[in-house]
Formats: C-alpha cells, sequence, structure tokens
C-alpha cells in the first residue's frame, strides 16, 4: 500500500479542482496525534505565488478534498496546516487487504531496474575485519529489500585477490615446504609470519618480488599456489557467511583479479580520449588542477586499486547492463568512489543514465570511543566476534529448561547472530558505531531481542486462544486507529530505505511499530473473558498483521524470528 502517494492524490485532486494546477510538497506523518494521521504544509508555499492568504488556500482544498474514501477528516491548523485523518473503515480494509497478501500489499516496483550490489569485498590471505563485517551486513539487507521490491540484483563480492602480498605467501610457502607439508588452515598466522620474513630479509624480499613477476605473468605453477591460498582464504570468509547468514556465494564472486586483462584497454581508452598525463612516471587522470589525480597505471607498469573499479563499472555497465550501482564500502573510501565514477562517467565506461553511489558507512568502535580492536590490539576475527555473539545469547534464554539442547543453540544463533546485525543496521550507517554487547542483547530498546520477544508475544496469544483466528478487522478506538496506520506505512518505509540506502529506517519503523503494538496490547486486551467476540476476532488480525510485519522486516534485515521466546 502506497499510503503516502494516495494520499498525494487525493491533495492533487482536491487542487485541480479547485482550478490549480501547481501543486508543491507532499503530506507527511503527523507529528502528534492530536494532528491527525498525516499533515499537508504546502498552503504555506502557495500562498506568495498565489498571492493569497495560506488559510484560505487551505479551505479552497479542503472544500474540494473527497470524503468518501481515504479521508474521514480534515482541519486548518496554525498558519495553514491541513491536518488530515484517515477513515477507519477505509484502513480496516486496507488492512485485511494487506493480511490476506503474502507481500503485506507490498507492491512491485512498477519499473524493476537491475542493479550492482557490491559489498563484503575482503582481501584474500588476510582476516576479514571489523569494516568488512559492516559492508557485509548493510550490503545484504540492501539487496535483500531492493529484491523484494522487484529490482534484478546482482550481488558482487569484489574480493581483493590480487596483488604483491601474494609474492611474499608463494615464497615463504616455497621456503617452508623445503622441510614438510604445511598447514595453511591458519593463514592468517602464515601471512604474519611471511610478512616478518619478508621485513627482516632482503633476499627473501627479492624472491618475493620475482614471484610477483610470475603471477603476473601468468607462471602455472605460480598460478595454481596463488589459487590454492584464495581458496583457502575464501572459504574462511564463507564461514563468516554461513554465520552470518547472509546471501553471498561463489557465484557473487568478481574477484579484483576477474579484471586483469581488460585493465591495458582501460588505460589506452583513458589515453585515446585524451585523459592521460604522466606524472613522476604515472599514467593520471586529473579531474580538476592541483588536486590529488587518479592514478591508474604505476611507473613500472603495476595497475592500481582504481584501474580495477575503472574495469569494473564498464563491465557492469555494459556487460551485465545494470542501472544502478550500490558500493557498500568504508566512508573513508568516499574520495576514491567520488573519482573513479568521474573518471567512468567522462571515459563514457558508464552511461549517463546509470545510478552511481557510494553507500558509506562509519568505523566499529569500542565502548570506550576507540577502533574495535582485540584486548592487545590486534584485529578482532569476526568468526571469534561471532560465537561470541551465539555464547552470549545463551544467558539471556528464559526457562532454559523448557528448550533441549538443539532448541537452545538455534535459538542462541538466531539471537546472537541477529543482535549483531541489528545493532549495526539500526544506526545511521554514516556514523561510527559503538559496539556494545550490553545494549544489543536487550530486551529493552531499539533492539532485534525487542522485536523478536514481540513477535514471540504475539505468537503466543495465537497459541492460547488455539482456534481459527480469521475474521473482520473493525476500528473501534483510538490506538487500533494508530495501529492500522502504522501496518499501512510499510510499503513507504521500504521504498524510502531503498531509495537511500538506509536500513535504519526500516528498523526505526519496526521499533516504532512493535512499540505501538505493546501499548495497544496493554490496553485492548485480546483474550479476556469480557472481550466482544467480533472485537477479539479484529484484534487477533490486527496482532497477526504485526507479526507478519515485523517478521518480513525483519527477514529483509537478515534476522530471523522465533516462535517462543
Ligand atoms: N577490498 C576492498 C577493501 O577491503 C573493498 C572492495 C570494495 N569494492 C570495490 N569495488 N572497490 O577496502
Amino acid at each position: 500500500m502506497k499510503l503516502k502517494s494516495q494520499l498525494n492524490q487525493s491533495i492533487k485532486e482536491a487542487f485541480l479542482k479547485a482550478g490549480i494546477e501547481d501543486i508543491p510538497m507532499s503530506v507527511s506523518e503527523a507529528t502528534k496525534p492530536d494532528f491527525g494521521d498525516y499533515q499537508f504544509n504546502g498552503a504555506m508555499a502557495l500562498s506568495k505565488k498565489l498571492g493569497k492568504n495560506p488559510r484560505e488556500i487551505a479551505t479552497q482544498i479542503i472544500n474540494h478534498l473527497d470524503f468518501t474514501g481515504i479521508i474521514e477528516k480534515a482541519e486548518i491548523a496554525g498558519p495553514g496546516f491541513i491536518n488530515l485523518w484517515l477513515n477507519p473503515l477505509w484502513l480496516a480494509t486496507q488492512c485485511q487487504i494487506a493480511l490476506e497478501d503474502e507481500r503485506l500489499g507490498v507492491s512491485i516496483r512498477e519499473e524493476p531496474i537491475k542493479v550492482v550490489v557490491d559489498y563484503s569485498g575482503p582481501n584474500m590471505a588476510k582476516q576479514m575485519h571489523v569494516g568488512h563485517l559492516r559492508s557485509t551486513i548493510i550490503g545484504d539487507t540492501l539487496a535483500n529489500l531492493l529484491t523484494f521490491l522487484g529490482d534484478e540484483v546482482i550481488r558482487q563480492n569484489h574480493i581483493g585477490d590480487w596483488g604483491t602480498q601474494f609474492g611474499m605467501l608463494i615464497a615463504y610457502l616455497e621456503m617452508k615446504n623445503e622441510d614438510a607439508s604445511v598447514d595453511l588452515s591458519d593463514l592468517e598466522q602464515f601471512y604474519k609470519d611471511a610478512k616478518t620474513y619478508f621485513d627482516a630479509d632482503a633476499s627473501f624480499a627479492n624472491k618475493a618480488r620475482e614471484y610477483v613477476v610470475k603471477i603476473q605473468s601468468g607462471d602455472a605453477h605460480c598460478l595454481a599456489l596463488w589459487q590454492k591460498f584464495i581458496d583457502i582464504s575464501l572459504g574462511h570468509c564463507e564461514e563468516v557467511y554461513e554465520k552470518l547468514g547472509v546471501n553471498l556465494t561463489r557465484n557473487d564472486v568478481r574477484a579484483e583479479s576477474f579484471y586483469n586483462d581488460a585493465l591495458p584497454q582501460i588505460v589506452s581508452a583513458l589515453n585515446s580520449k585524451g585523459m592521460l598525463q604522466e606524472s613522476d612516471g604515472a599514467q593520471c587522470v586529473f579531474l580538476e588542477e592541483n588536486e590529488i589525480p587518479v592514478i591508474v597505471q604505476k611507473g613500472d607498469g603495476g595497475y592500481l586499486y582504481a584501474t580495477t573499479d575503472l574495469a569494473a563499472l564498464k563491465y557492469r555497465s555494459e556487460t551485465l547492463g545494470v542501472k544502478r550501482i550500490s558500493y557498500v564500502v568504508d566512508a573513508r573510501q568516499a574520495e576514491h568512489f567520488n573519482q573513479v565514477f568521474q573518471v567512468a562517467k567522462k571515459a563514457n565506461f558508464v552511461t549517463e543514465d546509470v545510478h552511481l553511489e557510494h553507500i558509506g558507512f562509519g568505523m566499529m568502535m569500542d565502548k570506550s570511543g576507540r577502533p574495535f580492536k582485540t584486548r592487545d590490539g590486534g584485529v578482532v576475527k569476526l568468526i571469534d566476534l561471532l560465537d561470541e555473539a551465539v555464547m552470549k545469547a545463551k544467558e539471556t534464554i528464559n526457562n532454559i529448561d523448557e528448550y533441549s539442547q538443539e532448541e537452545i543453540e538455534n535459538l542462541a544463533k538466531t539471537i546472537g547472530i541477529g543482535a549483531v546485525k541489528y545493532a549495526d543496521l539500526s544506526m545511521n550507517r554514516e556514523s561510527n558505531y559503538i559496539f556494545n554487547w550490553d545494549n544489543m542483547l536487550s530486551f529493552d530498546g531499539n533492539t532485534s531481542l525487542y522485536l523478536q520477544y514481540a513477535y514471540a508475544r504475539i505468537q503466543s496469544i495465537f497459541r492460547k486462544y488455539n482456534a481459527s483466528i480469521e475474521g473482520e478487522i473493525v476500528i473501534t478506538d483510538a490506538l487500533e486507529h494508530r495501529l492500522a496506520v502504522m501496518l499501512l506505512r510499510f510499503e513507504d518505509v521500504l521504498q524510502r530505505t531503498a531509495n537511500m540506502a538506509t536500513p535504519h529506517q526500516l528498523t526505526t519503523y519496526l521499533y516504532e511499530l512493535a512499540t505501538l503494538f505493546m501499548r495497544f496490547y496493554e490496553q485492548n486486551p485480546i483474550l479476556k473473558e469480557d472481550v466482544d467476540a467480533q472485537i477479539r476476532v479484529s484484534r487477533l488480525q490486527l496482532a497477526n498483521l504485526t507479526a507478519k510485519t515485523i517478521k518480513q522486516g525483519l527477514s529483509i534485515l537478515g534476522i530471523q524470528v522465533v516462535d517462543k521466546l
């Protein structure tokens, strides 16, 4: 249900009937129940233009409003606001329609597009770090959401699988292999050891550089070893994906190395368009004079991160034919993307109509506001973090004796992983966010646990009622009214979240919905004996739609619900 556009449509019709063609602004959600359900502020904006008092214009609009459908009542307030109340009969019917629809009344986009969501993108041979956690969680949510709204989403995991570190790894492997076959299961440690040698031993470092050249020139033996490193490393990442329950598979990997063959053409294309300039031996694009240029080829012939991203942009626009490319990457790369996008458009690697966006996010901090590290200052292994989440989640389970061991494990996973994801998604992504176990695993406040609890609570009502919950919705009081309006806002919220790639708008909505439901439930008993049977059935419907909306919303965030908590 596109609630806002329906209301805007009604307002527009009233304007047209009043003989005004040029309609400014649109309705917004009322900030207080006294102001109705929605407000329209356009009369003020129009007053100058029409040379009329805004209250006069507002009166004129109200006189032409249709009160037989969505709107029940309209009032002028203050200097010329129009407060709008929705019609309870209309609300009831729309909620009923949503309830009977498996998409909860959320329509499929009229003009779905093909989209690339570029997310996760860990660097091979190193551990995935917390920055990749944020990218993975936010990116997966965006991809789920766009898919739900009907877009054709292509997930792209742009892993860093190319670079000098692989020469180092191979040199170290060859050295170690002389004594025994090497265990690579702890690739992280292996990388650290190799790096120690690399820094300390000049002849080892030279060997490493020779291997880099060999990999780059396609030496079969070296490439096979390189591939082995990638496989192991990617396997580690996939363990994290599996634990997190994100939808990334090997098929979604389009590694940096995938674009290797296209890199020389990128440079020559830039050259033939007259966009290249040599600076200190390197090939550069200067977007603005005296600004830091985009380096696309080093003096020794090597290519850079930006060159690969240009090739990827070209591939995504030309070969995949997408119309929106969303890069879910650390905010500190904003300048990189800003430049690369400009170069790609200027060089026509990407057609004009492709929307390019960097979905940046801040850093993850610890409680004391410092970048998130282990106690000894090391990088936190994601896999350990997730295991800890599951362990801590066990402590939150009430009446634990009622569950089997297997149920406890599953429940802890759903709660713990959900908490880590939700804590991240519920923050405005652009700010740094403080990772705090106690807050994220709390039953109170804007947490996944609170929403999972609200969902389970509704399921327990149904279990107690233990009969068919089907029936008609009737809106009989103010809280029911507000709950119905809130439920019907779902599509507007999803659209806004998708357009701005801001998952926290969805979490805020779900939290408001659950809070409202809890209030509603406290004040409007459902199962008590003295409740009229028709009202009881109606309230069960509203409860059901609330539960379904929470479930659907959480599922877009990649979080599961439980029936009992
Ligand atoms: N590997 C990069 C990093 O760890 C992230 C890749 C993001 N995607 C991209 N197309 N540049 O910083």
